[in-house]
């Protein structure tokens, strides 16, 4: 089957840096795909070369079979991929109810103006309810985006991705800087997401990444250094090494 989004030989320099390395990659549809590696591995530049916030200098990439390579990032989300949005400076004086709406809003064609859109404002509300219900955040609805536990902003980041109605959804490290305490919520909401979406999850975290994932593709300067299943990652011993020599940033 057409996998969910696919690259072939992507590269990305920058200057005399590789930071993308030929990457051959395949996220199957309905996966639970984790990618790892060392800080500076460059994982974070794959994921800004899939979203379209960067050009690459050489490859292609698919999404369920169509080459999106040559197109904008809002084209990309059209077509269903979408990666969690960085609320830390746009939303914080916005609600949790305002964002979502809008998002949802958006999606359907209306952008900031969303209760103009004729007979379609009971949609819209339905749909933030049943959003804000999936990501715990019904108790928080009306409170000011900025004043809400750092918890709950990572999961107002998932639900604004989700709002865009993805069959694709990359997570680049959502479970980073959530204490302890609130990271229970948050794992529970990623392990609840439906399975028609296909998702690659970017983590330190290795609680997350092996309750979360199905495969583990590990990445080191740029380039696919191996792939399996979660058993064949945390028991090659090539992996501990490229680990204990570089030191983890978890
Ligand atoms: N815009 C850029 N210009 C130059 N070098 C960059 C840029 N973005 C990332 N890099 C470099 O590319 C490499 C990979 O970085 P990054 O993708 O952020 O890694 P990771 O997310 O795995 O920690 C690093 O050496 C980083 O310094
Ligand atoms: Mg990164």
């Amino acid at each position: 089957m057409t996998p969910a989004l696919e690259t072939v030989g992507l590269q990305k320099r920058f200057g005399g840096l590789i930071a993308t390395n030929d990457v051959s990659f395949r996220l199957e549809r309905g996966a639970r795909h984790a990618l790892i590696g060392p800080n500076g591995a460059g994982k974070t530049t794959f994921i800004n070369l899939l979203t379209g916030v960067l050009a690459p200098t050489a490859g292609r990439i698919r999404l369920e079979g169509e080459d999106v390579t040559g197109l904008r990032p809002e084209a990309r989300v059209r077509r269903g991929l979408a990666r969690t949005f960085q609320i830390n400076q746009l939303f914080r004086d916005l609600t949790p109810l305002e964002s979502i709406g809008l998002a949802v809003s958006e999606r359907l064609g209306g952008g900031w103006d969303w209760w103009r859109i004729a007979g379609s404002k009971g949609a819209i509300v339905d749909e933030t309810a049943a959003i804000a219900d999936r990501f715990r955040l019904t108790d928080v609805l009306d409170a000011r985006t900025g004043t809400l536990p750092y918890g709950k902003q990572r999961l107002l980041e998932i639900a604004l991705a989700f709002a865009c109605r993805p069959r694709v959804l990359l997570l680049d490290e959502p479970a980073a800087g959530v204490p302890e305490a609130e990271r229970h919520e948050l794992l529970a909401a990623i392990a609840a997401l439906p399975r028609e979406v296909s998702v690659l999850l970017i983590e330190h975290d290795m609680d997350l990444v092996f309750s979360f994932a199905d495969r583990i593709s590990v990445m080191v300067d740029g380039a696919l250094f191996t792939e399996g299943t979660v058993d064949e990652v945390a028991n090659d011993p090539r992996v501990r090494a490229v680990y204990l020599g570089e030191g983890t940033d978890a």
